[in-house]
């Protein structure tokens, strides 16, 4: 491996929100952090000098998007995935849960119903209900331990509550599904058929698992692809979270200027400069690396789930395709939501987001973030193998 991804970082002191906020949630100090989906690893080393070059100029001023900033972002889509865009229809955003939210005030009126699929990543619901519209929940469905679309629900809900907007997590966070082009193409169709727009965020695309591939809504038929907005970031792929750079991509001119609109009525002019700037040199030199990551992550769930399947068996695994968050299932240890987050936190000291932020679905499950160094995953092997060693399935 070029890449040194067994490099243990020190975070704390970085206000790093991983790292140092535990006493903020009542947490003791000797806790580990596998919350929050940003990675325990440098990121790529161009971007790093890229950045320190920027630092030493001294000069922090406004700055806009060039012609290469926009050729490395329709470049990257177009060289990872064959999908084809116009820097015409590339929009800056601080992130993607902005993108999102802008998405909800921009296509639905205070009252209207947007569709989302729990569990799903909380902010999902957050922007919905924040900006004073109705939630309509669409499940996913657990059967033979994988998660599927109900697409019959998800035609009833939009029929009876008349939905405008959907909110689609594509790879999904948390279950790990990459959705296919036929299911996303079954969803696109519905939605097509009652003119709902599609806010597909892609933020997880780059992380696949060997085996699947990732569909970007973009590339769907052209009809289906007009009333949609794609929501794309460097931020996980290339740990940039904190320089706030995301690109969303609408190719329809119409819903481009209403979400526009939306933007301009609250000033908001994008990414910053270091950001920017991140992103370009990311997609531009990032691909060696993250093929490294790919394969150094792939082994960290490796590590894992042969991990639970002999030392834990109780501790059931859904099998990710793609993002490096994975869901764990407790039920079978028979404990209570309330209780399951009392012993993770408090005897096994371990820092994960508890199944049920996604959603009444994520009741007994927790998501845990596994882009660390191998030895912060055995480490947090070995702490959830003290916690639950002596439970049995009940
Ligand atoms: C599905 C999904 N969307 C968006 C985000 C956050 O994006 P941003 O930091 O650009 O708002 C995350 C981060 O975990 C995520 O998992």
């Amino acid at each position: 491996m070029k890449y040194n991804f067994d490099k243990v970082i020190d975070r704390r002191n970085t206000a790093s929100e991983k790292y140092c906020f535990f006493k903020e949630q009542g947490l003791p100090e000797d806790t580990l952090p596998m919350w929050v989906a940003d990675m325990d690893f440098e990121t790529v080393p161009e971007v790093k000098e890229r950045l320190k070059e920027l630092a030493d100029h001294g000069i922090y001023g406004y700055t806009g998007r060039t012609a290469d900033y926009y050729s490395a972002v329709t470049g990257w889509f177009q060289k990872r995935f064959g999908w084809k865009t116009d820097r015409k229809w590339v929009i800056s955003t601080p992130g993607v849960v902005f993108a999102l939210a802008a998405a909800v005030r921009a296509f639905t009126r205070p009252g209207d119903s947007v569709l989302i699929q729990q569990p799903v990543y909380y902010p999902f619901k957050n922007v919905i209900e924040r900006n004073g519209r109705k939630v309509i929940n669409n499940p996913l469905v657990l059967k033979d331990g994988t998660y599927r679309m109900d697409l019959e629900d998800m035609e009833e809900k939009i029929r009876e509550n008349n939905v405008k907007l959907f909110l689609l997590c594509s790879p999904h966070n948390p279950v790990g599904r990459v959705w296919t082009r036929k299911e996303l193409t079954a969803a696109a169709e519905i939605c097509s058929r009652y003119q709902v727009i599609v806010a597909a965020d892609e933020i997880h695309c780059d992380f696949v698992r060997p085996g699947f591939v990732h569909t970007p809504y973009g590339t769907l038929p052209e009809e289906l692809v007009k009333k949609s907005v794609i929501c794309t970031a460097p931020s996980k792929t290339f740990n940039l979270a904190g320089l706030q750079a995301s690109n969303i991509i609408i190719p329809d001119e119409t819903l481009r200027r209403q979400f526009l609109g939306e933007l301009n009525a609250c000033a908001s002019f994008g990414a910053g400069m270091f950001g920017l700037e991140a992103c370009r040199i990311a997609y531009e030199t990032g691909e060696e690396w993250l093929e490294e990551l790919l394969l150094y992550l792939e082994g960290n769930y490796q590590y894992v789930r042969n991990f639970l399947k002999e030392q834990l068996p109780g501790i059931r695994l859904i099998q990710p395709e793609g993002t490096y968050l994975i869901w764990m299932d407790f039920r079978s240890l028979g404990y209570s939501d309330e209780q399951l987050k009392e012993k993770m936190r408090y005897e096994a000291k371990l820092w994960l987001d508890e199944g049920t932020m996604f959603g009444a679905e994520g009741s007994g499950f927790m998501r845990m973030n596994i882009a660390a160094p191998r030895s912060t995953i055995e480490e947090a092997m070995r702490r959830l193998k003290a916690a639950f060693s002596q439970e049995q399935p009940g």
